[in-house]
């Protein structure tokens, strides 16, 4: 048998003496061997022999600080609210975002016909064979959205005609003067025509989708004629149009051009 060494020796000891409340110096250092060989043996009749009574310690009273911090709620009653709101907030601002691109029917609808312009006019309105219309340069050369209406259904009148905003930065245009061109007649259903006049005056003339709420207004109103007969020249094309815009187009429905 090895030997048990004296540190441990010395702990049972110290566990006995807690158990029996009898300091054991004598037996310990009596026997040492003996104890080593049966300590459970040794220690249960001499605790069965001096039941020590077990007192149990009132808690000492807690200093005012740690009350306080046990009592402080470690999560603001705020961030509840905030918690179970936030993934709802979420899901509506995505849905706004989605929103404002795709809930626009009249703008998606007019970026498809467009589609038949842009070989001429460029993808984003920036020129090639046909004249340049973004930056708001085509608001600046048609203010009015009927005309712009007028000048894409008959293409260039004839060469020279001046058209548009007479006040037009850089001047007023004439037709043919870009790259000596004419833009040929776009043979576009009414709706269809709406639609790609709002789709360049929002997308390349810049011109804020608030103020032509009208134009999706008579789209939806289901009021578009099946076909239009719009005179040759951009005053009487105007007036013509204006019997149909008048009560949608508040703004612009006295037959005018609206200068910038
Ligand atoms: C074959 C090429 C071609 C196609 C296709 C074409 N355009 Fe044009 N467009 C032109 C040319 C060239 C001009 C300039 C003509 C002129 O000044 O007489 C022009 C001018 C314009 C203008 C006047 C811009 C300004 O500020 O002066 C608008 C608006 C316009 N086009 C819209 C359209 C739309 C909408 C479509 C499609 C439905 C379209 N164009 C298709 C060639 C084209």
């Amino acid at each position: 048998m090895s030997e048990v060494p004296e540190h441990l020796l010395e702990r049972s000891r110290l566990a006995r003496e807690r158990m029996t409340g009898v300091a054991g110096d004598a037996p310990a250092a009596a026997s040492t061997a003996a104890v080593a060989a049966a300590p459970a043996a040794a220690a249960a009749p001499a605790a069965a022999a001096t039941p020590v009574p077990i007192t149990i310690a009132e808690p000492d009273p807690l200093s005012p600080m740690a009350e306080a911090a046990i009592a402080r709620s470690v999560i603001p009653f705020w961030v509840v609210p905030v918690l179970v709101f936030l993934p709802i907030w979420g899901l509506l601002y995505v849905g706004t975002l989605e929103r404002a691109a795709q809930e626009d029917p009249v703008l998606s609808a007019g970026s498809e016909v467009y589609a038949s312009c842009q070989g001429c006019h460029g993808a984003n309105g920036q020129g090639g064979a046909g004249q340049v219309l973004n930056g708001g340069s085509v608001v600046q050369t048609f203010p009015s959205f009927e005309a712009q209406m007028w000048w894409i259904a008959n293409g260039s009148p004839a060469p020279g005609t001046p058209f548009g905003n007479p006040d037009r930065e850089g001047g007023q245009r004439e037709s043919y003067a870009y790259n000596g061109a004419a833009m040929p007649a776009q043979a576009l259903d009414p709706v269809a025509l709406i639609e790609v006049t709002y789709y360049e005056r929002i997308e390349h003339g810049e011109q804020d989708p608030g103020e032509l709420a009208w134009v999706v207004e008579w789209v939806e109103s289901g009021e578009v004629p099946d076909s239009f007969e719009i005179p040759a020249v951009e005053a009487d094309a105007v007036d013509y149009l204006h019997t149909f815009t008048s009560a949608y187009n508040e703004a612009d429905g006295g037959g005018e051009q609206a200068a910038e």
